[in-house]
């Protein structure tokens, strides 16, 4: 990392200050403004934090402008098409991909954590039949640092490192033990033999009465699912993830949080919203009338699968994971075709309306990935918590990151305020 410098003047006083100029090894420069304050006496302001770096990261690189999502240095395409999920989870993890020999490790590792506490099982009894997957999960990986002690001595490597193979090992228990108390099914516990994706699968279809056929086709689509899902830089529940953490809270319940964050609409619950949408739209003749609620400023409809913070080009997970779609109803789920065939109508009129051509809207990666989904047989209110099983290993890796850094502060933002000046108490038979 070289460093340089630019020169901010105050107006006023005429007084300078020499902002640090870091380069990365991709991406655009950042200024280092922490003195901005102490030497000016001013904030800066950036909702939403549009341009704003929060922390040194080795993890995760898009490039919005080109369409380009690298873990680790290696391109998504490249990952998606040689990879599988587990290599992916030790990449993000460990910064390098495994040998064998430690490949064969973590798996046998994340294969051999997989079952939880049976008192935390029953959990599960305590919410409605219809409570959403997300609220049981959200609950249920916040009450895990009840669970596992052993685990959450932040300050400790090895406390890290279990916390870390538990998490991804357990998430998929839960979020199949929901699914199942939605159905009032009995839970199928985890079979350490079978791969990761396998054994969800098993665990979300199966049940107790008779056999089940893993099909090859589903455990491949949610491998490459996984994959694209796993990590993507400093996004809202990441960042929730590295702010709750920054407190030196348990690493379970700054997860919790994560997932309580990816639940909005305009994050990970965006899956779940892209396929209400396509059933709302219902045929190719209403495209143009929600295209044009879409660009009605009055309207607060926005095209559900469409747009990002930082893609301003095609989401290259959209590119892979439309073709997983084509090739997945190719083999199940055919009465999904009808759905896929509008979400590619409706994408070819948008990139083609002046709107969101100037806007740089495009699908984003969770335009398809509903209707792969659908066509497993999995409900739409579970969509979002499979994003939330991939992108496990990603906040599990950016909270790694983070407790690692010595540089690490709490999080703090500061804040431009706008309310009432200062004022004197009065006393309510004084007011009118
Ligand atoms: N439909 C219609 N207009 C849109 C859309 C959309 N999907 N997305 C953005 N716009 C417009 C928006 O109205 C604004 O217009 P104007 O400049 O005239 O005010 C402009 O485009 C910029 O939008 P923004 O809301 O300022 O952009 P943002 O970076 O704050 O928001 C976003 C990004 C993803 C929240 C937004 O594009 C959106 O709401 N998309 C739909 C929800 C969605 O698909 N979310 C999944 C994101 S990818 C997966 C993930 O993060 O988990």
């Amino acid at each position: 990392m070289t460093d340089k410098h630019y020169t901010l003047i105050d107006p006023e006083s005429g007084a300078e200050l020499q902002l640090k100029r870091y380069d990365p090894t991709l991406g655009p420069s950042v200024l280092d403004i922490g003195a901005l304050y102490g030497k000016l006496g001013v904030f800066t302001h950036d909702p939403g934090f549009g341009a704003t770096s929060c922390c040194e990261s080795n993890i995760t690189f898009i490039d919005g402008e080109k369409g380009v999502l690298v873990y680790r240095g290696y391109p998504i395409e490249q990952l998606a098409e040689h990879s599988s999920f587990i290599e992916v989870c030790y990449l993000l993890l460990h910064g390098e991909l495994p040998t064998p020999a430690q490949l064969a490790a973590f798996d046998e590792s994340i294969r051999t954590h997989t079952m939880i506490n049976e008192t935390l099982l029953r959990f599960f009894n305590g919410f409605h039949h219809d409570a959403h997957p997300m609220a049981m999960v959200t609950g249920v990986v916040a009450s895990m640092s009840a669970f596992y002690h052993d685990s959450t001595n932040i300050s400790d490597p090895a406390d890290r490192e279990v916390f870390a193979h538990r998490m991804i090992a357990k998430i998929p228990t839960i979020a199949a033990a929901a699914y199942k108390h939605s159905l009032g099914q009995p839970f199928v516990y985890p079979k350490n033999d079978l791969s990761y994706c396998a054994n969800l699968v098993n665990m979300l279809f199966a049940v107790p009465s008779e056999s089940y056929e893993i099909k090859p086709i589903a455990v491949e689509a949610l491998d490459l699912l996984f994959i694209l899902h796993a990590d993507h830089e400093q996004n809202c529940s990441t960042s929730t993830v590295r702010l709750a953490g920054s407190s030196g809270t348990n690493p379970y319940s700054a997860i919790a949080a994560g997932i309580s964050a990816l639940w909005g609409p305009a994050h990970g619950g965006a899956n779940e919203a892209v396929i209400n949408m396509l059933e709302e739209i219902g045929d190719a003749s209403q495209i143009g009338k929600y295209i044009a609620k879409a660009k009605d400023k009055n309207d607060p409809f926005r095209l559900m699968g469409f747009g990002h913070r930082v893609y301003k080009n095609y989401d290259p997970r959209a590119t892979i994971i439309r073709k997983m779609c084509h090739r997945v109803l190719e083999t199940v789920g055919q009465e999904n075709a009808v759905l896929l065939e509008l979400a590619v109508e409706l994408e070819q009129l948008a990139l083609k309306d002046e709107y969101f051509i100037e806007k740089n809207l495009y699908p984003n990666v969770d335009f398809y990935s509903g209707i792969i989904y659908r066509a497993l047989g999995i409900p739409t209110s579970m969509f979002t918590v499979m994003f939330a099983i991939a992108r496990t290993v990603g906040w599990v890796a950016h909270w790694q990151e983070m407790v690692a850094d010595p540089k690490s502060r709490i999080g703090r933002p500061r804040q431009l305020y706008n309310g009432p000046g200062l004022r004197d108490y009065a006393p309510i038979n004084k007011r009118d």
